[in-house]
């Protein structure tokens, strides 16, 4: 594929954009990982700027996408949205265009208590961005979706498992007392089926996601020949299984409503029934002996995930962290630049 097609292309989510494009940003990906460790990358974003507009906190999103920017050559401006004149009432349109002015790409974080968690308010307001500006935007995490983290987590699934076809992928709800966003499961479960991997979505009940998104993971998998499934008995799901996720999320009736509404000491009730899904020893001893154990972190430690499980050798979360790195200077370079070399 020719670099160039990417030029200027909007990451809202890896569903937008077509198996090739992103086979190719991962084969872009491989290469630079090998780059970065010789340090030889290309220097594609020479004289340009990322803006990074970040609505609501990051440890990875922020310090991987700058460091992707400096590795290529360019530079990352992290931007709190809370010290902008945005609070004021600074309309979206004029922002957009004023740092089309300045730079050559935007990522925008938004979601959670940034849009008072009313679900699918992030996404739209990343689109408002991406509609006024003709530079690429990137989303670094909606209420929706998580693109770099779905591209990343393909990548270490591909490293772990050359064959990954027919390999089967656990995304188990954990418990937390906190309340998260649908946007990191929602992502990974469009890309994995997209990708080929058997998916398993396991949920109590009352833990349903998007059901649009539901429905296209459905499409993806019969469109890749993949498989995927819904349970609601953890021991049964992680049977034989290769990689595991378990990942805290607000329930379904709380997301809808909007969690302000719903009320956070009612949702923290629902998730007190079930605080003993988390992923133990038990669970990983009944997946597949070479099994890789995954998260997009952060993780809560002794809720959704014990130490032993998160610390043992068949985790794969600081891999799965690298490779943030790795498939952003992939998407910069592509989407900035429009070259490789
Ligand atoms: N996984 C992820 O996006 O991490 P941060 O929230 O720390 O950026």
């Amino acid at each position: 594929m020719n670099p160039s097609k990417l030029r200027g292309r909007d990451l809202i989510t890896t569903q937008e954009w077509s198996k090739e494009e992103l086979a190719y940003t991962l084969d872009v990906a491989r290469s630079f990982k090998k780059k970065y460790r010789r340090g030889s990358l290309p220097q594609v974003l020479k004289n340009k700027t990322f803006f990074m507009l970040f609505y609501n906190t990051s440890t990875r999103t922020r310090a991987s996408f700058e460091a992707a920017a400096t590795v290529l050559g360019g530079h990352a401006q992290f931007i709190d949205f809370a010290t902008t004149r945005g609070p004021e009432g600074e309309a979206v349109k004029d922002i957009a265009r004023m740092y089309e002015r300045y730079g050559h790409g935007l990522g925008v974080r938004i979601l959670e208590s940034a849009v008072n968690y009313e679900y699918g308010k992030g996404n739209e307001i990343l689109r408002e961005y991406a509609a006024y500006t003709n530079i690429p935007v990137i989303n670094m995490a909606d209420d929706m979706y998580h693109p770099c983290q779905g591209l990343a987590d393909v990548l270490t699934i591909q490293e772990k498992f050359p064959r990954f076809r027919g390999k089967r992928y656990v995304i188990m709800w954990a418990y937390s007392d906190r309340i998260r966003s649908w946007g990191s499961v929602q992502e990974e479960m469009l890309i994995a089926s997209r990708s080929g991997i058997d998916v398993t979505l396991c949920y109590p009940r009352g833990f349903e996601l998007d059901e649009k998104i539901v429905l296209q993971t459905r499409k993806n998998a019969e469109e890749s020949g993949s498989t995927f499934e819904i349970s609601h008995e953890p021991a049964d799901a992680v049977d034989g299984a290769h990689i595991i996720f378990p990942r805290s999320w607000a329930s379904h009736e709380c997301v809808l409503t909007g969690l302000n509404k719903f009320g956070k000491e009612r949702e923290v009730t629902i998730h007190n029934k079930y605080s003993n899904w988390i992923m133990n020893q038990n669970l990983l001893d009944k997946m597949n002996k070479n099994a890789a154990v995954m998260h997009v972190l952060p993780v809560f430690r002794g809720q959704e995930a014990t130490d032993e499980v998160m610390d043992g050798a068949k985790s794969l979360i600081v891999e799965q962290a690298e490779n943030r790195l790795h498939v952003q200077t992939a998407v910069l370079a592509l989407t900035m630049a429009g070259k490789i070399l």
